[in-house]
């Protein structure tokens, strides 16, 4: 059985992320429960989830929080005769409160960081897949952390970065150089924009706000002395030409769930293509993590990929550290050779 205080920490590492309520290890508690009867237990999860200050000031959705109570709830009353007053205030407290479209989640990262962003409630929101956290953004962010020292010092650009959680990851434990966020997306990179400055990372300034400007940015030097110095760039796999890309000289190319469709993918390699050696000084080193959800499109992709000369090798699955929660066995990182 786990310790109390262990299985008080992966209550609130998993819900302050609002991970899928059935992923919290309820069976668990109902045994310690059962085993050592009383409180003390049921106020250390409530005080590491409901009552403790990320969630007071970022909390996850209200329908999110009221679900955990009932169940907290449930679970007590199955294993003990007295009603516990604490459990039924917090209920209280989250039932006056009235939806929103967005909520927060709060990753919590090994050492002691943590991510903070404003996330969409729907997977699909405003025409965009763009607008929350997919598992392969996890799963990426995990590998990266076992793997500093690609990143450490290097200029990394991210491809379709939504709304920011592996590049901010990276920026706050791997020490790159420069990093570069992307996407195409309009709404997406407006709250992009906005959950870095939530994380304390402060932005290069935009000259303008349309594409060339904000990799020209790049090339005329870092404007703060933070590092690593973050810039936000419009960048669509399917218009971007060779001039735009040439001021960015990435090290490192990383992208998190973008092959979902073929359409996209052969933009993306349309893409990976104008930045290959002939066109750039250094041949920079590409991990793309994805989740295998229909394996035509995986077999496709490797195809489109041998089609276009870009090599390929499968990386094999890492450690599963406390960052990535619950993340699918489905999620797989390919190296890619250009
Ligand atoms: C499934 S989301 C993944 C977001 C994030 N990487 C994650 O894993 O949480 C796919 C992202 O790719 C972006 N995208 C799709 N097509 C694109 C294109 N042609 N150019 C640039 N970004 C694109 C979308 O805007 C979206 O943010």
């Amino acid at each position: 059985m786990a310790e109390p205080c262990e299985l008080g920490t992966r209550f609130q590492h998993r819900f302050l992320a609002a991970r899928q309520l059935g992923s919290l290890p309820w069976a668990e508690l109902e045994q310690t429960l059962r085993a050592s009867p009383g409180c003390s237990l049921l106020l250390e999860i409530l005080r590491k989830t409901i009552l403790h200050p990320l969630c007071v000031r970022y909390p996850p959705s209200t329908k999110y929080r009221r679900c955990f109570l009932t169940q907290l709830i449930k679970k007590h009353e199955s294993t003990a005769a007295e009603p516990l007053d604490e459990l039924y205030e917090a209920l209280a407290g989250v039932l006056n409160e009235e939806e929103s479209t967005h909520c927060y989640k709060n990753y919590l990262l090994p050492r002691g960081a943590c991510v903070t962003l404003v996330e969409s409630l729907a997977m699909i929101s405003g025409g965009t897949t763009g607008l929350v956290t997919w598992d392969a953004a996890l799963h990426l962010a995990g590998w990266a952390m076992e793997h500093r020292e690609l990143f450490s010092d290097r200029t990394v650009l991210e491809l379709g970065s939504g709304i920011g959680f592996t590049g901010i990851a990276i920026c706050k434990t791997c020490n790159p150089k420069t990093y570069i966020f992307s996407d195409c997306h309009h709404q997406v990179l407006k709250q992009l924009r906005e959950n870095i400055c939530l994380n304390g990372l402060v932005l290069e300034p935009e000259a303008s706000g349309h594409a060339p400007a904000e990799l020209q940015g790049l090339e005329a030097g870092a404007a703060n002395n933070q590092k690593p110095q973050v810039v936000v760039a419009k960048l669509d796999w399917g218009s971007v030409t060779e001039k735009q890309l040439v001021g960015l000289q990435p090290d490192v190319i990383i992208a998190a769930d973008v092959v979902y469709d073929p359409e996209v993918t052969s933009a993306l390699i349309g893409m990976l293509q104008k930045l290959s050696p002939s066109q750039a000084a250094t041949t920079p080193e590409v991990y793309v993590a994805f989740t295998i959800r229909n394996q035509d499109t995986y077999l496709l992709f490797q195809a489109q990929l041998d089609k276009a000369g870009i090599g390929w090798q499968i990386i094999p699955a890492h450690s599963n550290t406390g960052v990535l929660y619950d993340v699918q066995p489905n999620v797989t990182i390919l190296q890619l050779f250009l």
